[in-house]
């Protein structure tokens, strides 16, 4: 070092306090430091490099490094004047590890130093960073299974049936990374078709970051998705925290209701997904991100851009390809199928299972669910849940459920009522007047119907007279 800079650095020292200061340094080291003239005559060693190799410096210092260390390696990086990283040496029995440097003044090679770190603390450190390398594969698995996609496209039911095309659809978009939106009323299915998409596309060992925009409070979602630096808030975290779009990085983030997100996140929003950059909440520095967007929402956003309440441009961005899940009364094909599923699920064994009697399963099908698969999901366990003898009844199910069908049921029956009405009053008037075919005509005429329809009637009530 120069003696201006030295100055500089200890303002108020002479020259040789200066040096002194920066002998007692090197001295303090908690490395083995041994350096050499360019003639390769050893001219410092700190007790550090005396406790690792056992050399004092009365045995070595002022004598040519070889005719001490026969094995030394510095001459070399004296000569060539390359660096040498990590090497083993043993001698005798102390093994340690050295690096090597030459030392330069004026592009001029001047000199070589070692720093040597005995075995025992390399060892103990690559003991540490292997204990270290472990808890982040820990971490890593732990995080992974935190944000694992549970469907895939086999589980989904409907598959084969009312949700075909969505999911022919949807197997497509899974191999192309492009973003997708998945629209529909709420519990279609939306979050299931993201997990499937996700399962069989090429990011599945990857994370799978759900975000429910209308479930984290505005003043909160911007350092959840995007994270925030040591500092930034009172409540901050030390070291700050990780965004959950970092938490995605080569796997899938899914914005789930993202109607619901304010106008002004959606245009940070676009940035990031232009950009493919986050930057922390009080932080100036980006990181590059790789993650694929779904986006789902029951919300329709044709109507909130028209509103003014959400972003045109960021519609189109989320919107490349589109997924729509049909309302369960559109595709009631599906719905035995998913009955039978949770009867399955629910049943032990063959012993011990459940079943819907035809009255309950007629009410199943002919339900308007607004709510969806959830719905009937919901319905089914709180079914479940009320039989005494695991055969669901009608009465088994959510009251509103089931009145609302009984008043179905209560026309259908009006209309019984009549028609026993009709049976009955036909049978009395041919009682009162007879059977034979001039009495018949009399009693068409009376009942204000033809005699044809009167044989007709008394076809239908299976009423025997000839
Ligand atoms: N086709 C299906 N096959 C099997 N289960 C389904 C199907 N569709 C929906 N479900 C089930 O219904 C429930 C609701 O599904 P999901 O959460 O994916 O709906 P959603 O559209 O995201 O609803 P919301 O808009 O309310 O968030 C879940 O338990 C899901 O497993
Ligand atoms: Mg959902």
């Amino acid at each position: 070092m120069e003696g201006s800079l030295l100055s500089e650095v200890f303002p108020g020292l002479n020259e040789s306090e200066q040096n002194q200061w920066l002998r007692a340094a090197i001295m303090s080291i908690h490395d083995g430091v041994l350096i050499i003239d360019e003639e390769g005559i050893v001219r410092l060693v700190n007790p550090e490099y005396t406790r690792i190799t056992g050399v004092s410096p009365e045995e070595i210092i002022g004598k040519e490094l070889r005719s001490v260390r026969p094995k030394a390696q510095l001459r070399e990086t004296l000569n060539d004047g390359l660096t040498r990283v990590g090497i083993y040496r043993k001698e005798g029995e102390v093994e340690y590890v050295v690096d090597m440097a030459p030392i330069l003044l004026n592009n001029e090679i001047i000199g070589a130093v070692s720093i040597c770190k005995g075995l025992t603390e390399v060892h103990k450190l690559s003991m540490e960073l292997k204990k270290n390398k472990e808890k982040i594969s820990q971490l890593k698995q732990q995080m992974n299974s935190l944000y694992e996609a549970k469907y895939t496209f086999e589980q989904i039911i409907g598959a084969k049936g009312g949700l075909q095309e969505t999911v022919r659809l949807g197997s497509k978009a899974a191999v192309s990374d492009l973003p997708v939106l998945i629209s529909g009323e709420s519990g279609t299915g939306k979050e299931l078709f993201a997990q499937a998409i996700h399962n069989a596309s090429c990011r599945s060992d990857r994370p799978f970051v759900p975000v429910n925009c209308a479930a984290i409070p505005a003043s909160l979602i911007e350092s959840e998705l995007f994270g925030y630096e040591e500092g930034t808030f009172t409540s901050a975290k030390k070291g700050g925290k990780m965004g959950l779009f970092e938490v995605a990085h080569e796997g899938t983030i899914f914005l789930d209701e993202i109607g619901e997100l304010s106008y002004e996140l959606q245009a940070k929003l676009l940035r990031v997904l232009e950009e493919k950059k986050v930057r922390r909440v009080g932080s100036t520095r980006e990181k590059r991100i790789n993650v694929r967007v779904i986006a789902a929402t029951n919300r329709d956003l044709h109507q909130l851009i028209e509103k003014n309440h959400f972003r045109e441009d960021l519609f189109y961005r989320l919107n490349v390809l589109n997924l729509y899940l049909k309302p369960l009364r559109e595709r009631r094909e599906d719905i035995p199928e998913i009955i039978h599923s949770i009867l399955e699920k629910s049943s032990y064994n063959n012993l011990f299972r459940y079943e819907l009697d035809d009255f309950a399963a007629e009410i199943l099908q002919e339900h308007d669910w607004v709510g969806n698969v959830r719905e009937l999901k919901n319905a089914m366990d709180y079914a479940i849940c009320m039989t005494e003898d695991r055969l669901i009844k009608a009465r088994h199910l959510p009251e509103s459920i089931y009145k609302e069908s009984f008043a179905g049921h209560n026309i259908r029956s009006l209309k019984e009522t009549t028609e026993a009405a009709e049976r009955d009053k036909i049978i009395s008037t041919l009682n009162q007047f007879g059977d034979d075919v001039e009495d018949k005509k009399k009693v068409a005429e009376i009942l204000g119907i033809s005699l044809a329809t009167l044989y007709n009637k008394m076809k239908k009530h299976r009423i025997n007279y000839k």
